[in-house]
């Protein structure tokens, strides 16, 4: 790991200002510590403590940790609850009328709707689902417009013990089609269309498209939320029921299934470096825990707070800190439909102003490009209401947190940079604002009762200031409790044997600095990380070999500005290799089949056609010289062992 040892220094340190620290939910690093020593000097007593204080419980648990299966750890495993429960009713009582969500749609038009309110048609959509046959244990896939119906979607499932598994509306067919088919999905949750950015798109002919490809005999019903005005292409009396319809006559009382604390609460798909996206499987209690710690701790949550985080319901962001996070501690949220930039690039700062939100949580990509947009634009706001940032998805470069902190933040507010994944269900490394001094790129440290460590091939811990592998040493709550459908994959892939089966490996590269605070350097497998999103090379090459002009495809990430990492693949064309604007044409059509295949995410910013790849002579891909020459950098690699040594001149010379 000697190569990527890291040239960034970054000494800048800020401490939380004495008023925050005083006030903050974990005053000061005492505070910090004093968790800390709890977690280690008695782990299981630390989280079960925590999970009596914050989870309401049907039928408390009497064991904390099961490990006796592991890496199949069960948490809380005797007790009873309900996250949706945990959710809304808890709350009727203090704060039924206090606002839950302040929703912002693509327009502008701004509704509100109430602790009470969500409950309500929580329970009435929940009764819907049952009336079409749903019962616990089903699979339920969500493919919805980012707003409160898909919220209510997700908390409804909950309730009555389905498992759901949201899929992002930028998806395409094929990738929602390989999803329900993989989670075996009895009913699929659309919309007619979304709104973003002015621009529509028709989910509902997506997923009826999705549907034909077969391979989805499961799904019984499909039921579709009337977004838009605009009327779908093809209507299945059989399959095909509104939204408003199913719920217009429904009870709204609908008693919560009480569930075991390990019941999936829901699958998440992500990509990996191999083969077909991972159903990532979350637990109830220990998934639901993991959120509400952290919303104490790191968004260090006050009622008063007007919270907003601006990811999309369907990545695991917008699961623990939109859909269940937030709503579990009683907060009231923005949810916002559109894009940052659009109708221009100051919408964040005018919905800052308007709603006067306090706590912003944001990925840096969406920083930098508002940067880039109008580095000035917030200055003409009033931002006072800010007392809270965050930034998530991927490392953030100094001078994007230099900006966050003083132009958005006014020098005020702390900026928690979490580090976490769709794995970890919740938060794990960051810092806590009243406690920790913050430095511009670091995340800091982990979280009291997250045992993290960067070591070695050997699992040895490595000496400060040296790069390694982030690993967690023990199993935490809101982890991962399997892949779906696939045990062994799960087992391989997180505990793998060369750690005896005892580290979860994130997969992520990182080092300490000299203050103890760790920053993390990238990923070690082959998954690019685009604007916060993790994409598998391997999805996008195996997309990429499916047209029929390809022979054989290469993918790699390339530093880019504002989306951390652009895709570049390399490609082998079943007949010659192109030039001009033939090569141009072929390289639009790429793109385009894609965007077709996966979504527009997983898009080819560069394509370099090349009469083959370079290889060893045992046929493996050389990808360190691929990213070599996608950054135009020097080839210092020994290429002695390469087949074709040529084609690397070829590659180079051939950007479109
Ligand atoms: O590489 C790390 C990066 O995002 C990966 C997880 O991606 P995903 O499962 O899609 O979840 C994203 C939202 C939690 C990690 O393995 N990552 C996430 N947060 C940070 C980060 N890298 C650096 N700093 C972060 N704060």
């Amino acid at each position: 790991m000697g190569t990527i040892d890291s040239v960034l220094k970054e000494n800048r340190l800020f401490p939380p200002s004495d008023d925050f620290r005083v006030k903050a939910n974990v005053s000061g690093m005492d505070g910090y510590n004093a968790l800390c020593e709890k977690a280690n000097s008695d782990y299981a007593g630390f989280w079960g403590e925590l999970a009596r204080e914050l989870v309401s419980w049907k039928k408390p648990f009497t064991k904390v940790l099961n490990d006796s299966n592991a890496p199949f750890f069960k948490w809380f495993e005797d007790g009873e609850m309900n996250v949706s429960y945990n959710c809304l009713d808890r709350h009727l009582e203090a704060r039924g009328n206090k606002v839950a969500i302040i929703f912002e749609a693509d327009d502008g038009s701004v509704s509100r709707v109430t602790y009470r309110e969500l409950y309500h048609r929580v329970c009435q959509f929940a009764n819907g689902l049952k009336s079409l046959g749903v019962k616990k244990g089903d699979r339920v896939v969500i493919y919805m417009p980012h707003g409160v119906e898909a919220i209510i979607a997700m908390q409804a499932s909950a309730r009555i013990g389905a498992i759901h598994s949201v899929v992002f509306g930028g998806f395409s067919a094929g990738a929602l089609r390989d999803r329900i088919q993989d989670a075996a999905a009895k009913v699929v949750i659309t919309a007619n269309e979304t709104v973003r950015g002015g621009k529509t798109t028709p989910l509902k002919s997506i997923t009826d498209e999705a549907l034909g490809l077969g391979g989805c005999d499961s799904v019984e019903k499909v039921v579709v939320f009337q977004r838009t005005s605009a009327k779908p292409e093809h209507w299945s009396e059989e399959r095909n029921i509104w939204w408003h319809k199913l719920v217009k006559d429904q009870a709204d009382e609908c008693e919560p299934e009480w569930v075991n604390a390990e019941d999936p609460l829901f699958i998440l798909y992500t990509s990996g470096s191999t083969g077909k996206p991972k159903g990532v499987q979350h637990s109830s209690a220990g998934y639901f825990l993991g959120t509400q710690v952290t919303m104490k701790w790191v968004f260090d949550y006050k009622d008063s707070d007007v919270y907003w985080c601006t990811a999309d319901v369907g990545w695991i962001t917008g699961h623990s800190y939109i859909a269940y996070g937030p709503l579990g501690i009683g907060a009231t949220q923005v949810v916002f439909e559109g894009v940052p930039t659009y109708p221009d690039a100051s919408r964040f700062w005018q919905m800052i102003e308007k709603h006067e939100v306090t706590t912003f949580y944001t990925a840096p990509t969406a920083i930098r490009s508002l940067i880039k947009l109008g580095g000035d634009l917030p200055k003409q706001y009033d931002l006072s209401s800010l007392r809270l940032l965050g930034t998530v998805g991927e490392p953030i470069n100094p001078e994007a947190w230099m900006w966050y902190h003083e132009v958005v933040g006014g020098g005020r507010c702390p900026i928690v940079d979490t580090w976490w994944q769709t794995e970890t269900g919740a938060n794990m490394i960051a810092p806590l604002p009243g406690a920790a001094a913050t430095k511009p790129g670091s995340c800091t440290l982990p979280l009291p009762g997250i045992m993290a460590d960067i070591v070695d091939e050997s699992g040895a811990p490595v000496e400060a200031g040296k790069g390694g592998f982030l690993v967690i040493s023990k199993p935490w709550p809101s982890m991962v409790r399997t892949i779906w459908g696939d045990p062994d994959r799960f087992k391989k892939t997180y505990f793998p044997e060369d750690y005896n089966g005892k580290l979860y490996l994130a997969g992520d590269s990182a080092h300490r600095d000299e203050n103890g605070y760790i920053w993390i350097m990238g990923r070690i497998d082959d998954v690019l990380n685009v604007s916060g999103h993790r994409l598998g090379t391997m999805e996008i090459e195996s997309a990429l070999v499916a047209n029929p002009l390809v022979a054989e495809a290469a993918v790699v990430g390339k530093p880019h500005d504002i989306k951390g990492e652009s895709v570049v693949a390399y490609v082998v064309l079943k007949s010659s290799r192109p030039e001009g604007d033939d090569a141009k044409k072929i390289a639009k059509e790429l793109r385009e089949w894609v965007a077709h295949e996966i979504g527009k995410i997983a898009q080819p910013d560069e394509i370099r056609f090349g009469d083959n790849l370079p290889k060893t002579r045992s046929g493996k891909i050389m990808r360190r010289l691929l990213r070599d020459i996608a950054k135009g950098a020097e080839i210092t690699a020994d290429t002695s062992t390469l087949e074709n040594p040529a084609i690397l001149e070829q590659l180079r010379q051939s950007a479109i």
